[in-house]
């Protein structure tokens, strides 16, 4: 077993934002946020999801945190140090496996990414000028199954190289660099989106709610969506929160990862939907939206060339922060529960989790034609599984079982107290009362309600 001593820790508050942000921040704001949103009827969807992130998000968020920094253990061994000889280490187990489970999709989109970076680099991707040629552009990529395995392989090598570095030296290090660019290319993408002709159009659609739209399947939507993009409901910020050095304060630094999240969310809407209302393009065309409607947006804009090759650029980037996130859960279990090195943890289950993604990159390259068309849904209904599968309901019952333990087990005082172990500030009562009763209650309670609903309405996927 690793000594808590020398797992590692982030330099200091700073170190532990821009790589828990990096985690946070990723295809979940860029790929899954427009899309669920798009589909989600807009601005109904934006509400709620928002309101899911200040209620349980957040709540959630400095939970994971406190239980880490706490037991500077990965998420079974956070358990298993709270309350040794009882079920819940299982919770975490839950969580490494849907670290597995997201990291095997989410993969192969990452590749993507970077085969599309290279597209709109070599100028392939000029030759998207209608939905149509957007669309066969797109179908026939990822058709070449070992096209979309090689890119997956590509990508999670980069993430091996990262998390074999370890925390200040690898992680901390790379979100150093690459969170300030992402947050330059996404401020300057915005703008340019903002200025085209009808894009207050796109804004207003974002954030003018049609109630009318109101179902399960948005409300599901929306909170899968506030746990998955915040890296919530499975140990990640247990993870991360264990390299946090005892001193710093628990409660700013997770707001500040939850208001940045949230903030590039919404930035991301920012330079989708104007450019969606620019083109007079469908909002709710699924998951395919930034990869078939956006290459035909870029070619009908000035500078299209530039901004596309930022776009998937950014794309790239945000992918990057979070893979190494999802590949640090895994490889913290097998480094402390194992005993394994951190070398041979990365390589091993970097390399397990590719295996994991050859079905994934399979199941799109198995269907010939995605754009439209009969065929098209065996693949995307594979995504959709996958997706909610893990990246809805395994969440939403992690994030569950962590509000039970935190606010029940372990009990409000000892988390207040780790919270705040650092800096030895009190917060404010009615801080310290407000927080006490949304992990007790309103959270639990909330995320069962919506958990409830869906079994008995037989609404799963
Ligand atoms: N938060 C990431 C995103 O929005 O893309 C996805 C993610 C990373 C989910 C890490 C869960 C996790 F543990």
């Amino acid at each position: 077993m690793a000594n808590p001593s020398n797992r590692g820790q982030w330099s200091g508050r700073v170190g532990f934002i821009l790589a828990a942000a990096g985690s946070a921040i990723g295809l979940g704001n860029i790929w899954r946020f427009p899309y669920s949103a798009g589909e989600g009827g807009g601005g109904l969807f934006v509400i709620i999801y928002l309101g899911f992130v200040l209620v349980i998000g957040v709540p959630v968020m400095l939970a994971e945190l406190a239980i880490g920094r706490k037991t500077e253990r990965n998420p079974v061994g956070a358990f298993k140090a709270l309350v040794p000889s009882s079920w819940w280490p299982a919770v975490g187990g839950l969580g490494v496996l849907t670290g597995f489970g997201i990291l095997a999709f989410y993969s192969v989109i990452a590749g993507w990414t970077l085969g599309y970076l290279g597209m709109a680099t070599s100028g392939y991707l000029s030759q998207a000028v209608d939905a149509d040629a957007s669309g066969s552009i797109f179908s026939t990529f990822v058709a070449n199954p070992m096209f979309a395995i090689a890119l997956a392989g590509a990508f999670l090598l980069l993430t091996i190289t990262v998390v074999r570095g370890g925390i200040s030296g690898g992680i901390e290090r790379i979100a150093k660099i690459l969170m300030p660019v992402l947050f330059v290319l996404l401020i300057v993408l915005a703008v340019r989106s903002i200025s085209l002709p009808n894009g207050l159009d796109g804004i207003s659609y974002l954030f003018t709610p049609d109630w009318s739209e109101l179902s399960l399947s948005v409300v599901m939507g929306a909170l899968g969506q506030a746990l998955f993009s915040l890296s919530l409901g499975m140990g990640a910020m247990i993870t991360y929160g264990s390299y946090m050095p005892k001193h710093e304060n628990l409660w700013k630094a997770g707001t500040y990862v939850a208001l940045a999240d949230t903030t590039i969310a919404i930035l991301a809407g920012l330079i989708i939907f104007p450019a969606l209302f620019f083109a007079g393009a469908e909002p709710g065309s699924g998951p395919g939206l930034v990869f078939v409607v956006l290459p035909t947006i870029f070619n009908q804009m000035p500078f299209g060339y530039i901004v596309a090759v930022a776009f998937f650029a950014l794309l790239a980037i945000a992918a990057l922060t979070s893979t190494i996130s999802l590949l640090e859960v895994l490889v913290s279990y097998f480094v402390d529960e194992r005993g394994w090195t951190r070398e041979r943890a990365s390589w091993l289950i970097g390399t397990g989790c590719f295996l994991l993604a050859v079905p994934s990159a399979l199941a799109f390259g198995a269907v010939p034609a995605l754009s439209g068309g009969e065929d098209g849904w065996i693949a995307w209904d594979f995504l959709t599984l996958n997706n909610n599968i893990w990246g809805n309901y395994s969440l939403s019952i992690g994030a569950f079982l962590i509000c039970v333990f935190a606010g029940w087990k372990w009990g409000v005082p000892k988390l207040l107290d780790a919270l705040e172990d650092g800096d030895g500030r009190i917060y404010p009562l009615p801080a310290r009362g407000m927080f006490g009763v949304l992990i007790k209650v309103v959270c639990p309670l909330a995320v069962l309600i919506v958990l409830i609903f869906i079994v008995v309405t037989g609404s799963y996927f």
